[in-house]
Order: C-alpha cells, then sequence, then structure tokens
C-alpha cells in the first residue's frame, strides 16, 4: 500500500478521493458510538482516520481492533467532510477519512511514553534520551529538525551564491588549540602516536587560502573534551568559514548578509544592519562581551567618587591593580528586590571571585539609606547624579579588580533581570563585539592567553608597533588590538572569527608571547609556519555555532534539542550506551593498555 499523500495534505477540495496514507497511530478513540476515531501521524502531521462499525465488515473491523497507540499503518479510505464539525487545530481539520483497509506494517511494545504528549508532562530527559527515536517523533523536535536542515540548506545556497566552496577536512588530525581539551584516536600503524579530534577546521581552513581556495565553507563537526552545559556539546557543529584577500569589514558585511537571509528564510523576521560594538564599550557597560541589550541595567562606573567616599571595601578595591567600582541601578528596586533576593547576591557573586555586593535603597526623600548608605553620604550628591538614582531604586555595588568586578556584575546583571523578569522575549538583538584585545594577561601564571586564538592578527595599524613591543610590557602587550570579531545574539555568542596572521614573523612573536618555545611553535605547527612562507594571502574568517543558530531560531534553551542525538552531561549516549568497552583485543592491537583496572 503506497501512500498517496502525507498526513498533513489532505482538505476539502480531495473530498470522494480514495486515498492511502501511512504513518503512527497518534491517538486511539472508541466512543462506542458505532465510529473508532484514530489520529495518524507522519512528520508532516495529523490526518482523522473513522471505521464505520455499521458499514465496515468484520475483517476490517478486526484489523482495526487491533490498532495501539504507536503501531505503524497504511490506510486506504475515502475523504470526506468531517462529521463531527471541522478542527480549526489542524491543517487537515475539515475532512476525514473514511477507511476501508487497514494493514499494520509494524506493531510496538508498550512505549515508555508517548509523542502525542508532547504538550503534556514529558517524561524525564533520561528517558527521552535512552528511547531517542520515540522521543524525535514528538512534533516540536520534528520541527527543530525541519528547521535544522532548513537552516543548513539556506546557508549553503547563500554561501555558493557568494562563490564558496565547501571543503572537508579531516577529523583525523594533530592537535589544533581552540583552548579545550583534545579528543585523542590512538594510531594502529604508528604505535604510540596519536590524532586528536579536530576542535575546529582552523588550520586547515587556512592552509585552504594558502592553497588558493580564496572561499571556504564546511558544515564542520567539531569535538572539545569540555563539560556539556546549556549551550555547549563536546560534539557541535560549526558553519565554518574563510575569505582570501578581505579585510575585516568584508568579512563581517558577507556574514551579516547571511545571518539576515537565515532569520528572514526561516522565521519571516527582517534583521536591520547589526550594530557594532568594541570590547571595552562592552565590558565597561555590560560586564561581559557578549552583552544582551534587550533591557537596561547597565553597569555605571563610579570608581572616581568611590575614592571619595568613607568606604573601606571601596578603597580596598581601588589599590588593587586595574581597580574599579560598578554600579547598577535597579529601578523601583527597594520594592521589587525582596531581602531573601538581595542576600542571594552575595552568595552568587561569591563564584565570580567577588567579595560581595555593598547595596543602598534610595528613601522618598532622595536619599540614601540602608546597606552602605551612610558610608556614601558625604559623595552622594555625585553618586546620584553618575547614577540617575531616583526615589524607591536599589543602587547594587561592585567593587573590586577590572576583570573580577565586570564578571561579578555582568553575571549578576543577568540574574536581577531574570529574577524581575525585565527581559523581553519578543525582541531580537543583534550585535558585533570588535577591538578585542590581542592577548589578556594572567597575573596568578604570569603568563599571556590569546582572548581568540593564536592565528588571530593584530589590527592592520597595530602591526609595527606589535612586533616592536618588548614581551616584559605587560600594559602595551595588553594594549595591542586585534582584528578579531563576535556576533552575538539576545546576549549568546553565535560566532567569532578573526582575520589572521599571514606573515611569519607576526605568529612567531604571538607564539613566543603565549610562552611556546621555538621547539615547541615548529613541534605543533611547523605545517602552519612552513605554508605562511610560502606565499600565505592575506585572509579572514568566521565560525558559527549552528547548534546555537538553531537553538534561537526555535526557542529552546537547552542545546539538546536541536541535536539529533546529543550526550548528556557526562558525555554518555544513553540510547546506544556510549562510551563502552572496546576488547582486550582491540587495545592491543592500537598499542593501548587499560590501566583503569589496574588503579
Ligand atoms: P570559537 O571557538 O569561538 O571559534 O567557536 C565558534 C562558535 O562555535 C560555537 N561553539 C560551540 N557550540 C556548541 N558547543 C560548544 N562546545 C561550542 N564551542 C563553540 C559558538 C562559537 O561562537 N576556529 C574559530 C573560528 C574562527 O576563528 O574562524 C573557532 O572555533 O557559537
Amino acid at each position: 500500500m503506497k501512500r498517496t499523500h502525507h498526513c498533513a495534505e489532505l482538505r476539502p477540495e480531495h473530498v470522494g478521493q480514495t486515498v492511502t496514507l501511512t504513518g503512527w497511530v497518534n491517538a486511539y478513540r472508541d466512543h462506542g458510538t458505532g465510529l473508532v476515531f484514530v489520529d495518524l501521524r507522519d512528520r508532516e502531521g495529523l490526518t482523522q482516520l473513522v471505521f464505520d462499525k455499521e458499514d465496515a465488515d468484520e475483517a476490517l473491523l478486526a484489523q482495526a481492533d487491533k490498532l495501539r497507540n504507536e503501531y505503524v499503518v497504511a490506510a486506504t479510505g475515502a475523504v470526506r467532510t468531517r462529521e463531527g464539525g471541522p478542527n480549526p487545530k489542524l491543517a487537515t481539520g475539515e475532512v476525514e477519512v473514511v477507511v476501508s483497509s487497514v494493514e499494520v506494517l509494524s506493531e510496538t511494545d508498550t512505549p515508555p511514553f508517548l509523542p502525542s504528549d508532547d504538550k503534556g508532562d514529558l517524561p524525564r530527559e533520561e528517558i527521552r534520551l535512552k528511547h531517542r527515536y520515540i522521543d524525535l517523533r514528538r512534533p516540536r523536535m520534528q520541527e527543530i529538525m525541519r528547521t535544522r536542515h532548513r537552516v543548513t540548506k539556506v546557508v549553503r545556497d547563500y554561501f555558493d551564491e557568494h562563490g564558496f566552496w565547501e571543503i572537508e577536512t579531516p577529523y583525523l588530525c594533530k592537535s589544533t588549540p581552540e583552548g579545550a581539551r583534545d579528543f585523542i584516536v590512538p594510531s594502529r600503524n604508528q604505535p604510540g602516536s596519536w590524532y586528536a579530534l579536530p576542535q575546529s577546521p582552523q588550520l586547515f581552513k587556512q592552509l585552504l587560502m594558502v592553497a588558493g581556495a580564496e572561499r571556504y565553507l564546511q558544515i564542520a563537526r567539531c569535538f572539545r573534551d569540555e563539560d556539556p552545559r546549556a549551550d555547549r556539546q563536546a560534539e557541535f557543529t560549526q558553519i565554518d568559514c574563510e575569505m582570501s584577500f578581505v579585510e575585516q569589514a568584508d568579512v563581517i558585511e558577507i556574514m551579516e548578509g547571511m545571518v539576515r537571509r537565515v532569520w528572514k528564510d526561516v522565521l519571516g523576521v527582517e534583521v536591520p544592519a547589526v550594530d557594532r560594538m568594541t570590547y571595552h564599550e562592552a565590558m565597561n557597560r555590560y560586564g561581559i562581551d557578549r552583552p544582551d541589550r534587550r533591557f537596561g541595567l547597565e553597569l555605571v562606573d563610579v570608581s572616581e567618587i568611590a575614592g571619595k567616599s568613607d568606604f573601606k571595601v571601596f578603597h580596598g578595591a581601588l589599590d588593587k591593580r586595574k581597580g574599579c567600582v560598578k554600579v547598577i541601578r535597579v529601578p523601583g528596586g527597594a520594592e521589587k528586590l525582596t531581602r531573601k533576593l538581595t542576600d542571594g547576591y552575595t552568595e552568587f557573586v561569591k563564584q565570580f571571585g567577588a567579595g560581595g555586593v555593598p547595596t543602598l535603597k534610595v528613601n522618598a526623600e532622595g536619599r540614601p539609606e540602608t546597606g552602605i548608605g551612610r558610608f556614601v553620604e558625604s559623595v552622594w550628591d555625585e553618586l546620584k547624579a553618575a547614577t540617575g538614582a531616583e526615589p524607591g531604586d536599589t543602587l547594587l555595588f561592585g567593587a573590586d579588580s577590572w576583570g573580577t568586578c565586570l564578571k561579578a556584575m555582568g553575571e549578576l546583571r543577568l540574574k536581577v533581570a531574570r529574577d524581575l523578569d525585565l527581559i523581553d522575549e519578543s525582541k531580537w538583538d543583534f550585535l558585533w563585539v570588535v577591538d578585542f584585545p590581542m592577548f589578556e594577561y594572567d597575573e596568578e601564571t604570569g603568563r599571556f592567553y590569546s582572548l581568540h586564538h593564536p592565528f588571530t592578527a593584530p589590527n592592520p595599524d597595530q602591526v609595527e608597533a606589535f612586533l616592536a613591543a618588548d614581551p616584559g610590557d605587560v600594559d602595551t602587550i595588553e594594549g595591542v588590538v586585534s582584528a578579531g570579531y563576535d556576533i552575538i545574539v539576545n546576549g549568546s555568542e553565535i560566532g567569532g572569527g578573526s582575520i589572521r596572521i599571514h606573515r611569519q614573523d607576526v605568529q612567531s612573536k604571538v607564539f613566543s608571547l603565549l610562552g611556546m618555545s621555538e621547539e615547541e611553535a615548529k613541534d605543533k605547527f611547523s605545517f602552519l609556519l612552513d605554508a605562511l612562507r610560502f606565499g600565505a594571502p592575506p585572509h579572514g574568517g568566521i565560525a558559527f555555532g549552528l547548534d546555537r543558530l538553531v537553538m534561537h531560531l526555535t526557542g529552546t534553551d537547552n542545546i539538546r534539542d536541536v541535536i539529533a542525538f546529543p550526550k548528556t552531561q557526562t558525555g554518555a549516549d544513553l540510547m546506544s550506551d556510549a562510551p563502552g568497552a572496546v576488547s582486550d583485543a582491540q587495545l592491543e592491537e592500537l598499542h593501548v593498555r587499560n590501566v583503569v583496572d589496574e588503579e
């Protein structure tokens, strides 16, 4: 029985036709009225089938009797106008199919849960992941899979139109440094040697530019052995791009065009020209390099005023290297922020290394009271003018070294917004963050770290100054601005890239600043350093997190929802039970010894 239509297709114009549908039994209703109703589901939707006990023969009724939820069936019958009146919730709600024959194609054990319970209580996620093939039958999951397909299709078309070639790069490679731990694979042919799965195709895409490919695209799987989070999986997918003979503005223009095309095609949303903000502005105003601007609560720097106050905590902070004092003004906070909430904030910021959240409320006369109110009496007029504080507001302070203060206040800003329900979920807030520093200096280890990755170039006007800079001059090195850019949607980083270093002297200086000896750099990246000596064009690119794009486009905050077969927090696939043991023979062949049992 070949299907003639899918389950969301039939309309009044089909009335009178004989059709065959295939799918899963979504619901079965015998009201004892002489009619049995079956909702048949395929990936497109539902159609109501009717068995009329008065007209049907014994054999057909016996078949109907056997049907259970999630049986796979093929049913043939005549389309008629729905006798019970239209169901406006269904695309096919004006018609029903009076079944004349039905064939069970596959039975089912009792399912652990029903896809038709989509809007009801879903079982625990572990159960859904264990039986992922049933979970994926839910209309919501089908919609997500469809959207994900749509996104990759639109992306491929867009880049094809702009002259990009889709080129695959290896999965068995040498380690690529994106800052995470590698997944490694033992080599059978070379005992004691290991491949790493790519954290991204970064080096290969740069080599493709040296190879003259000019415009490259890959929907690439990346592997990073880090603990999964709500928006992070160990195995995830990038829309990875690279272009030759471009500057930052060119990459941004093409990539913004892609984002605009995807939002238009998938959601019908017109994305206006995307704002740009420097890293420093983002950090100073929002305490984070991926600001969510759908609400206010911006950080205000009051370091100078705080220095004149009588509050020891402020002075302690300002004495630190790059110490600062920042304020979040919460309008109406005196009433809205309960004691319980503000007490919780002290604990909350401790996880980011801050000591606490000095707080004050502004009374009806516009004067500071409660909390640290009396310590800022002497500077209140200035503080009030700087923050715009009004009667009934609460001021939340952060005082620490620049990095710690901003981290804590940036996170606190988001928490307050969530606690007070200030985020306008109907808004789309796109933003490019640009002008990142090349390096971050870590006081504890006394070392520099790349903010993006070590292949990111300094801004063109900084190259010579960078080459001339003394590695011991922390302030100068920290002041070097890179040609890196991130694209942010609603406070989430959906993509990041940079113009790359295409000069070997610049690349070597970066490696040496990162504490890599010449030997080490050669050992790890000789192929890149070599290639840079053989005619490397200026180039740059970006990678978008495909999973994150789809999360935004489908409105979920759980990355597992957008990956057909995701891993749990502990990196397990509950369905196939991976990771699992392998035989001793396999290990032997790979020259690997399992020491876990020996420990
Ligand atoms: P980056 O490491 O910033 O850059 O990654 C680019 C984008 O990939 C997404 N992403 C992730 N998504 C899900 N799970 C993860 N664990 C995860 N890690 C990253 C994010 C991020 O913005 N090679 C560079 C790109 C370049 O310079 O061209 C890179 O990988 O959305």
